[in-house]
């Protein structure tokens, strides 16, 4: 326990057997008002129920994924400065589907399927900018909006005209700088579908970040597999040990509320080593937090914690200006993960500006497609800076490749070093479920609970 909780009362024991100190108690020691989302750490109990391995390897359960899921639920497919201006587009593509996401010349952002109407070619093979979407088989040709522009040889399309030859569309909404895509006209809209998380952002909102790094890759796996990665830090010990120094893994508090369907959340604290570290002085926390760090002393007074939050603030000063007085610790160096279903997953507060998403890959049940943003908060008093171009690593190149990543990439192919080894094992359990912990895998329960909701099947 840091020195300063010495005066606290003792207190029963954790009902969930969870190591103090927990991050309620270390938000008991901020120095500035603690936030509302913060306080809140709620547990949810739905059992202790694994995942059919059935689900990460079936090709009957992609396929109601396909149908279900990825048919129903509002998906994220790019952000809102990468299609700037009129005829700005780039492609979203989950499974068979194809949509151009466009600005329209009424500033409108529209979502278009990429099928031309006659013998059914791709619009588009990629992002680009246009007038109209010409196909290039035959010419048949379409406005931004979608309506028919222009259809070669109109004396032999009598049977095509304006009323039925429009390209269908997906829903479109926006959130936080985000395009998100619906391809069910009887789903919520998106407010509605997103729950709390645009109050829970406004304290720091994602309008207002800008995307300087985004990497893709291919995986050798499930989309779930590698998502589930992603949201515990129970793995740390052992993906990571480089990490459990300063990583406190096993106090991370994880929430589930219930009745909130599409999103969940963990804040995995900084700045206080594992359990699995075993014995480790507050200089040895604080110089493992970061590379260089050797010469790093942690004052008479003070905690590694509180030492990394100092340096955090330093760095996001000038970013932040005016909001960096109400920027607490955890703010400063926690992960605080928000994950809205199925596939987004937000860093919350100023610890490190990622952002995830995972989707199958084509058709396969075994291959998923993982996004990384860096997207910082632009600065307070400057123009938000243009998006960076995105880096499209092949299957076989390590996340180290990308340079833009920076440290993460290497900690990213640690976790990517599991995939296919986690992949193999699924498919070779069959019907077996795997074993899920209580409270530290409670989100991916949960989340796999809301899914099988989706797909019509409560079990
Ligand atoms: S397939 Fe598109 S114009 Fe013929
Ligand atoms: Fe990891």
């Amino acid at each position: 326990m840091p020195a300063d909780d010495a005066s606290r009362p003792p207190r029963e024991p954790d009902p969930l057997g969870r190591p103090e100190p927990t991050v309620q108690d270390l938000l008991a020691q901020e120095r500035v008002d603690v936030p509302w989302q913060l306080k809140e750490a709620p547990f949810h109990d739905i059992g202790v129920a694994g995942a059919p391995a059935a689900e990460y390897v079936s090709r009957a359960f992609f396929d109601r994924e396909m149908t279900h899921l990825w048919g129903r639920a509002w998906q994220m497919a790019c952000r809102e400065d990468e299609i700037p201006n009129a005829g700005d587009h780039v492609l979203y593509e989950i499974g068979a589907r194809s949509y151009i996401i466009v600005r329209g010349d009424d500033g409108a952002i529209r979502a278009l399927r990429n099928v031309c109407l006659h013998r059914g070619r791709r619009l588009r093979d990629c992002a680009g900018r246009a007038a109209a979407f010409r196909c290039p088989f035959h010419g048949f040709t379409w406005s931004l909006d979608g309506a028919l522009k222009e259809t070669p040889t109109p004396w032999d399309f009598p049977h095509v005209n304006a009323d039925n030859f429009a390209l269908p569309q997906a829903r479109v909404g926006t959130w936080g700088g985000f395009v998100f895509v619906c391809f069910d006209p009887a789903a919520p809209p998106l407010d509605a579908y997103l729950e709390d998380i645009p109050e829970i952002f406004a304290r720091w909102p994602m309008e207002q970040r800008f995307t300087a790094a985004h990497v893709t890759r291919p995986l050798p796996c499930n989309w779930k597999v590698a998502l589930e990665a992603f949201v515990e830090s129970f793995h740390v010990t052992d993906t990571h040990p480089q990490a459990a120094t300063y990583i406190g893994d096993f106090h991370t508090q994880y929430d589930v509320w219930e009745g909130k369907r599409h999103y969940s959340r963990m804040i995995s604290p900084r700045g206080i080593a594992s359990p699995s570290a075993g014995a480790i002085s507050a200089d040895e926390i604080l110089q493992s937090s970061e590379p260089g760090g050797a010469t790093l002393r942690v004052p008479e007074g003070s905690t590694p914690r509180r030492e990394m939050a100092e340096r955090r603030r330093a760095q996001v000063r000038d970013v932040l200006g005016p909001d960096l007085a109400k920027l607490t610790d955890s703010e400063a160096v926690d992960t605080i993960q928000y994950w809205i279903f199925p596939n987004l997953v937000l860093w919350w507060g100023h610890a490190a500006p990622i952002v995830y998403r995972f989707r199958p890959l084509g058709d396969d049940p075994e291959r998923a497609l993982m996004d990384v943003y860096l997207m910082p908060q632009a600065p307070h008093d400057a123009p938000r800076p243009k998006p960076a171009a995105t880096t499209h690593l092949t299957a076989d190149q390590p996340w180290a490749v990308a340079k833009e990543l920076g440290g993460l990439g290497a900690v990213f192919d640690q976790d990517v070093g599991n995939f296919a080894a986690l992949q193999a094992g699924l498919r070779a359990i069959g019907d077996e479920p795997t074993t899920l912990a209580r409270y530290q895998e409670n989100r991916i329960r949960y989340f796999h609970k809301v899914l099988r909701e989706y797909l019509g099947d409560e079990r």
